[in-house]
């Protein structure tokens, strides 16, 4: 069976897609930080989905922390021997008037929805590769939309289209989607 990492899959579309990939029958590495949440959602997965509940694995991690990336790609390796997909949903959303949204709110989503996008992506794609898999990349089609106030979240999200956006970025003839 192909394996996909979801991240964010606690919650939203993360969720969702965690379903979809276990009616597809998809073996489901699932990563969030809320622990029962991601209970509920491998639940779901064996009761709707139709996977066995040795089909789901769970990860607890903030994909900020320096050792996220690896820690999600070594327990899924070592629990199912390969990586098929990778699908980037984790993500935050702030928003506030200029004035009232210090830098540091630019910082805390630019780390969450870029970087640690960019930094688990590098982590699973000679994975990914090696299964001639896919990325996905949720983003939002508000992204290039002027917004009221400072909101760093649409600029995050017009982001997830480029740094590892083309298959020729990565690797000419890796054939990854
Ligand atoms: N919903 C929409 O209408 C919409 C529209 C356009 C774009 N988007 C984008 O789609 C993505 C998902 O949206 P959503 O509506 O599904 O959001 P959501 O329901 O709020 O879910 C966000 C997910 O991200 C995880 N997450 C957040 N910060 C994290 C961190 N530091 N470390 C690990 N996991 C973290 C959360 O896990 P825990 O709570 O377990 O930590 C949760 O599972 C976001 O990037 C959002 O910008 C959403």
């Amino acid at each position: 069976m192909p394996v996909a990492i979801i991240t964010g899959a606690s919650s939203g579309i993360g969720k969702g897609a965690a379903l979809l990939f276990a009616k597809h029958k998809y073996t489901l590495s699932l990563t969030g930080r809320n622990t029962d949440a991601l209970n509920e959602v491998a639940a779901l997965c064996v009761s709707e989905g139709g996977l066995s509940a040795d089909d789901v694995l769970i990860t607890a991690a903030e994909l900020s922390a320096d050792d996220a990336p690896k820690k999600i790609v070594d327990a899924t390796l070592a629990k199912f021997g390969r990586i098929d997909t990778l699908i980037n949903s984790a993500g935050i959303l702030r928003s506030g008037p200029v004035l009232e949204s210090g830098i540091e709110v630019f910082d805390e989503i630019m780390n969450v929805n870029v970087r640690s996008l960019v930094r688990l992506t590098r982590a699973a794609l000679p994975h990914i590769i090696s299964t001639k898999g896919t990325v996905v990349n949720v983003s939002s089609i508000t992204g290039p939309c002027p917004s009221e106030g400072l909101n760093p979240h649409h600029p995050s999200t017009i982001l997830f289209h480029q740094p590892l956006g083309h298959p020729a970025t990565v690797e000419n003839d890796s054939q990854l989607r």
